[in-house]
């Protein structure tokens, strides 16, 4: 069959996806990059917030003049808004043949086999680890040097605002022997830069236990550790963090594994106490930031990337600038913004004192001009440095230049010298800044 899949959400969905891809492959179909050409269409769902599931379903309502045109066009939705909403989807899009949840998209080949055979409507949402172990495929895109392991599934922390506890089932870590595995055979198929995935990812190997460690344990440093001494991986990178497993031990690893970057995702959603405590994260602003003066002491130079949300319910002024001062204290570099979407079933969806969405949009502007001012300056202090760039090929934007990302993961172009390849490391001089990537020169390749 030919297949076409489209995700929604993060980084998890778009590995599944990934795996997904590769599972069907494994079984013959084909990948197909438009659904006009599609027997199958996959829509690969996201709940985190109201918009994300708007988009799937506009998306999905619109596919019915496809189906109308072809009856045999088979329409799945699949993860986390599939688990959410289950059977009621039939409602609002009768055109729609099947849903599968997040907990059985390992099922996925063999189901699509049975409803070519015999159409019928199919739900399945059963909550199963066994989707945990299933998912190992890889399909990586021709060329590509970087690739992503999922190590965890889940999350057990329930933070006030946030569906993915309900739409992804309990936290649970992938054996270690089986993630290293994973990793060398992708090391050997050319892949130098491996980002491990996870709700939370730093509580790896802690049995979903939501109270952190001693400062002493952390499996998560262990599995960077082991990671790092497979040849071939050049670079490790991780998503999502939570600050409070960042003990003595994780921070001594990381800054002992030069092959881990120096740039870490460390979401922060907010910088007032008050609004942290509501949130249910547990720790607070100087916790926080302690954190962040012992990656900085341990590593300087170390860059940080966040997410916020404002607008959560009861966010005043006073909170709002807490969070605004807190982000420029610490200096993100980067950050994901978001404006606080009530989800159902959630503890705060049920509280009242919203903030109006017009406070809400102008929280986010605020952020995104002192972030875009930030950004800019981060990348005007970088002419001048000479930075280690895994190159990625021909550039995007610019056919007559090359692209790589630094070890803070800033997009760089520059132009090719002889026998460059994808996957070479290589010295660059920056140049120049722009307002998001940098433009430099080679000055040494790997080998040479
Ligand atoms: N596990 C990750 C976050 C996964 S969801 C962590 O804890 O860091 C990605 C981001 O979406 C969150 O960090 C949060 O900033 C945002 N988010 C989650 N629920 C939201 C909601 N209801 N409204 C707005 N943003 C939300
Ligand atoms: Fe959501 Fe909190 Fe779990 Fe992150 S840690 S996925 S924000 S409940
Ligand atoms: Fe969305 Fe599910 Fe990820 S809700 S953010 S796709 S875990």
């Amino acid at each position: 069959m030919r297949i076409y899949i489209k995700t929604y959400g993060c980084q998890m969905n778009e590995r599944d996806s990934e795996a997904l891809a590769g599972m069907l492959a494994a079984r013959g179909h084909q990948l197909v990059h438009s659904e006009e050409e599609a027997d199958v269409l996959l829509f690969n769902t996201c709940s985190v917030r109201e918009q994300a599931e708007r988009k799937a379903i506009g998306k999905v309502g619109f596919m019915k003049k496809l189906k109308q045109k072809n009856p045999d066009l088979l329409i799945g939705i699949l993860g986390c808004m599939a688990q959410r909403r289950g059977e009621e989807l039939f409602c609002e899009l009768p055109h729609l043949d099947f849903v599968l949840g997040t907990g059985r998209l390992h099922t996925l080949p063999d189901l699509l086999e049975k409803l070519a055979a015999e159409r019928k409507h199919v739900v399945d949402v059963t909550e199963s680890s066994a989707v945990l172990t299933a998912m190992g495929c890889h399909y990586p895109a021709p060329g590509s040097c970087a690739a992503q392991i999922a190590i965890t599934r889940g999350c057990n922390r329930f933070c006030a605002y946030c569906i993915v506890p309900y739409v992804r089932g309990r936290e649970i870590s992938r054996d270690r022997a089986d993630v290293i595995r994973e990793a060398r055979e992708l090391a050997d198929t050319g892949i130098r830069e491996i980002l491990l995935l996870g709700q939370n990812v730093a509580a790896y190997g802690l049995g979903g236990n939501i109270q952190p460690p001693p400062p002493d344990v952390s499996p998560f440093a262990d599995l960077l550790e082991e990671l790092a001494q497979i040849d071939g991986i050049q670079r490790i990178r991780f998503t999502s963090p939570y600050v409070s497993y960042f003990n003595d031990r994780l921070i001594q690893a990381i800054a002992a594994t030069p092959k881990v970057c120096r740039n870490i995702h460390l979401p922060l959603q907010s910088g007032s106490n008050r609004i942290l405590q509501a949130m249910n994260r547990q720790y607070t602003a100087e916790s926080y930031l302690e954190t962040v003066e012992k990656l900085q002491t341990a590593m300087p130079g170390i860059t940080f990337s966040t997410d916020i949300i404002v607008g959560f319910p009861g966010e005043e002024d006073s909170d709002f600038n807490a969070t605004r001062e807190l982000m420029e204290r610490v200096g993100f570099d980067n950050a994901f913004i978001f404006k606080y979407s009530p989800r159902p079933g959630t503890r705060a969806a049920t509280w009242e004192d919203r903030v109006p969405q017009s406070v809400k949009e102008e929280r986010n502007q605020l952020l995104l001009e002192d972030l875009a001012a930030r950004t800019r300056r981060h990348l005007r202090a970088l002419v001048g440095t000479k930075q280690s760039v895994l190159v990625e090929g021909v550039s995007k934007r610019m056919q007559e230049r090359w692209s790589g990302r630094t070890d803070g993961n800033r997009t760089v172009h520059f132009l090719p010298v002889d026998g460059l390849k994808a996957g070479d490391m290589a010295d660059v001089r920056i140049l120049r800044a722009g307002n998001v990537s940098l433009f430099g020169e080679i000055v040494r390749k790997e080998g040479k």
